[in-house]
Parts: structure tokens; C-alpha cells; sequence
């Protein structure tokens, strides 16, 4: 098994550490880990954030595990020499179509998420979102219209096999985690949707004790603030996607929680070829100061173990490790506490 590390930029590194410190703590037989170089500390090193090296070691890696990007100091590059490039230049170059995130409460927290407590507490969700496809890749333009105003428009397309690889993706997962999936479109006025629903239909039929029902998107959004015990997986295209997930991380209530994983088509000898990080960013702010919650680093580890590594008693074990941590009161600034990076790495190793 191989493994990328790809610590990053400012708080990248340090929480980093604490996700390392966990790895070495499972012994895991046969693990080789490899570290390189993303974003301003790419371009530092090598004049580009996303080195060919780097992109080397991603490609023969079963996995590759992220920090994040970004740094105040490059604001002024050029775009293309940007940090931020290193996780767009990744994506398409690893061919990473499936976004993973899930979304659930921790006992305890329920008054960080914005639901109502008793919703809070039911929460506990993956929300699978296509990434490469949709209206945000179609034909797009402006034109005078007769009248002599202007007009607009992106098209809104999937093909077969788009739709048809993300919906393995999901009922891989559901049939993991034991859940439903339930697949999210407006199939009742667009016909990529309708398109979307019945190759769905279709990739079901080789998941026959995953459960599955479709929803229309804007009832979805509706459903998920008021009755989040409905969902389990959550199978969606691009643009209901990039909505759906950034309203599920706000039920959360913190960002030092949040992991996810972008998966691509690759199989590897133990599960898919996936790219692991948090959803937060470089944080500049507190940076250095040991105030950084390393717990969405250590979930996205996790989530790795589970989904690229194929170790899914290692992935319970973790986030048993962080849950029974949360409840003794490793709590950092973020979840409203003063516990330090270190300390809560300490506490999720002590329970592990
Ligand atoms: P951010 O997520 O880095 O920070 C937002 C706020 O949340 C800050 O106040 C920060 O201190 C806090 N925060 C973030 N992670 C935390 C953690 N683990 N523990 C405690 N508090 C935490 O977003 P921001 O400030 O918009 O962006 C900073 C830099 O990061 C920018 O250069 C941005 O482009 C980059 N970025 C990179 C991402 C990535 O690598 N995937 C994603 C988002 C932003
Ligand atoms: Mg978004």
C-alpha cells in the first residue's frame, strides 16, 4: 500500500502531523508513505505549485492525503502559479470525478449546527457529487438578442457514461456504509435529469440490497434542513451538488470537522484510487499557533483507510477514536474550546 502526503501550506503541515501520527499508530503492514510538495511551498521549491514530481508520485500511489493551499504571499502571482492551481491541476490530471463529503453531527456538538438539535443529532449523511460534467462544462456565451439586449447560457449536459460512473461510485459506498442512496434531480422539467434517473435505475440493478429513491433537488434542500434522517448517501450532478454539500457542511456547524475525498476511476488493488482533505483551507490567520483543529485532517484519513485502502475496521476505529475524543473534551477554538493542535492529535491517539 502507498500512500501520498501532501502537507501544503500553512496550517497544511501541522495538521498534517496529527494525521500522520494517527497512520503510524495503526501499523499498518506494508504501508510505504511518500511525501511531496504542493502549493506556495511548491513554488517556493520548484517555481509552480503542482511540480512534476509531485504529479509522479500522485500517479503510482494508491492514495494520495492533502493539507491544503494557499498562502496571502502569492495573492499577486499570476494566476497559473497560484497555490490554489495544485488542487485543480490534481483533480483533472488524476481524473477525479466522484466529491465526497459527508456530513454528520457528533455527539455532544449538536449546538454548533444551525438544525434544530433533535435534526441535528439524526444527521449523518455522504453526499456524492459528480465534478466534471454538467452545466459548468457545457457550451456556454452571450449574444444580442433581437431586440438589441443581451442573452446568456450554459448548456446543461451528462452523458450516459458520466451519470453511470458516478452512480457506481455511490452505490459503492452505500453499500458500504449499509445506507440508502437517494439520488437528487429536477427530472420533472429537464431532461438531463430524466436522462440522470433512469441510468441510475439502470446501475441499480447490480446493487440489489442497496435501497434506492430519487428526489427532486429544491424538495431535497427542504428535506435536508427539516428531516436529515432521510438521508444516507446522497447522489448528485455537479451544480445540485455544489449547492446540497455547502448546505450540508453549514448543518455541521464547523469547518474544523468537515473531511472529504475526490475519488477517480482507478481501481487499486485495495479499493479507489482517491485524493483525501479537508474542506478548509491554508487559515493564514492562525497559522504556526497551534489553534488549528486537526480532526477534519484525521476524518479525511479516515476516509482514505475506508474508501482507497479497502481497511474499513481501521476508518471505525479512527472515527471512533475522534468521537470518544470530542466527548472528553478535546475541543478546539473552533468547536469553542482551547484545546491546541497537538493536544487533540494527543487525545485521538490516547482513545485510538
Ligand atoms: P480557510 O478555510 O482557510 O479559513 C476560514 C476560517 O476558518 C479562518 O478563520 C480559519 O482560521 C478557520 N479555520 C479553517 N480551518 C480550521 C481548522 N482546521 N481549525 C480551526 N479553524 C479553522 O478559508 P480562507 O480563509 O477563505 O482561505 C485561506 C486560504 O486557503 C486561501 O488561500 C484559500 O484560497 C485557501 N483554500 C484552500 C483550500 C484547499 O486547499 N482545498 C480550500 C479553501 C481555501
Ligand atoms: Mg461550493
Amino acid at each position: 500500500m502507498k500512500i501520498a502526503l501532501l502537507p501544503g501550506d500553512g496550517i497544511g503541515p501541522e495538521v498534517m502531523d496529527e494525521a500522520r501520527r494517527v497512520l503510524d499508530a495503526l501499523r499498518l503492514p506494508g504501508l510505504t508513505l511518500f511525501e511531496g510538495d504542493v502549493g506556495a511551498a511548491a513554488y517556493r521549491r520548484h517555481g509552480r505549485p503542482l511540480p512534476e514530481e509531485t504529479l509522479k508520485m500522485a500517479r503510482k500511489v494508491d492514495a494520495v492525503l492533502m493539507g491544503a493551499v494557499g498562502d496571502p504571499s502569492c495573492d499577486t502571482l499570476e494566476r497559473h502559479l497560484r497555490p490554489e492551481q495544485a488542487i485543480l491541476g490534481l483533480r483533472k490530471e488524476l481524473g477525479l470525478f466522484a466529491n465526497l463529503r459527508p456530513a454528520s453531527v457528533f455527539e455532544g456538538l449538536e449546538h454548533l449546527s444551525p438544525l434544530k438539535p433533535n435534526a441535528a443529532r439524526k444527521l449523518d449523511m455522504l453526499i456524492v457529487r459528480e465534478l466534471t460534467g454538467d452545466v459548468y462544462f457545457g457550451d456556454k456565451g452571450r449574444r444580442e438578442a433581437a431586440d438589441g439586449t443581451h442573452e446568456g447560457w450554459d448548456i446543461m449536459s451528462y452523458s450516459e457514461t458520466e451519470v453511470r460512473r458516478i452512480a457506481h461510485t455511490a452505490f459503492r459506498a452505500a453499500k458500504q456504509s449499509g445506507q440508502r442512496l437517494t439520488s437528487v434531480d429536477k427530472a420533472n422539467v429537464l431532461e438531463t435529469s430524466q436522462l440522470w434517473r433512469d441510468t441510475v435505475i439502470e446501475v441499480a440493478k447490480d446493487y440489489p440490497d442497496v435501497a434506492l429513491d430519487h428526489i427532486y433537488v429544491d424538495n431535497a434542500a427542504m428535506q435536508l434542513v427539516r428531516a436529515p434522517e432521510q438521508f444516507g448517501v446522497v447522489l448528485t450532478g455537479n451544480l445540485f451538488g455544489d449547492i446540497l454539500s455547502d448546505l450540508a457542511s453549514a448543518c455541521v456547524g464547523s469547518i474544523g470537522l468537515m473531511a472529504s475525498a475526490s475519488l477517480g476511476e482507478r481501481q487499486t488493488d485495495y479499493g479507489t484510487f482517491g485524493l483525501y482533505e479537508p474542506i478548509h483551507g491554508s487559515a493564514p490567520d492562525i497559522a504556526g499557533q497551534d489553534l488549528a483543529n486537526p480532526l477534519a485532517m484525521i476524518l479525511s484519513l479516515a476516509m482514505l483507510l475506508r474508501h482507497s485502502l479497502g481497511r474499513t475496521e481501521e476508518a471505525e476505529w479512527v472515527e471512533g477514536a475522534v468521537q470518544r475524543a470530542l466527548a472528553a473534551g478535546a475541543l478546539g477554538r473552533d468547536l469553542g474550546g482551547n484545546a491546541g493542535t497537538r493536544e487533540i492529535g494527543d487525545a485521538v491517539l490516547a482513545q485510538l
